[in-house]
């Protein structure tokens, strides 16, 4: 059992920009990544509406943070899974500026 401390809140965009790009298929990636790392107990994925931020959607936020995650494709969220969700460490790279 995990505190709340210890638990990451994914917002996947469904808002009508990032909906239709491909936001099905990258909930579906994003739920068997975090599954295949162990950490569906840790992770909770909801999707969101618009995050305003359309122009560069695909578009995800981690909390605590608040983290933004722009761009998004399998790639990019599979390096977010290892790299953040699992250690800890947010991918800068993939991070909108605020
Ligand atoms: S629809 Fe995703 S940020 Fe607006």
């Amino acid at each position: 059992m995990h505190d709340d401390q210890s638990t990451y809140r994914v917002y996947l965009c469904g808002g009508s920009n990032c909906g239709p790009l491909n936001m099905p298929t990258l909930l579906r990636y994003l739920e068997d990544m975090v599954w295949e790392h162990g950490l569906d107990s840790l992770v909770e994925i909801r999707v969101s509406g618009c995050q305003g931020r359309c122009a560069y959607g695909p578009n995800l936020m981690v909390y605590p943070g608040r983290y933004r995650y722009a761009a998004l494709t399998h790639e990019r969220l599979k390096q977010i899974v290892r790299q953040h969700l699992a250690a800890g460490h947010p991918v800068r790279e993939y991070l909108l500026a605020e």
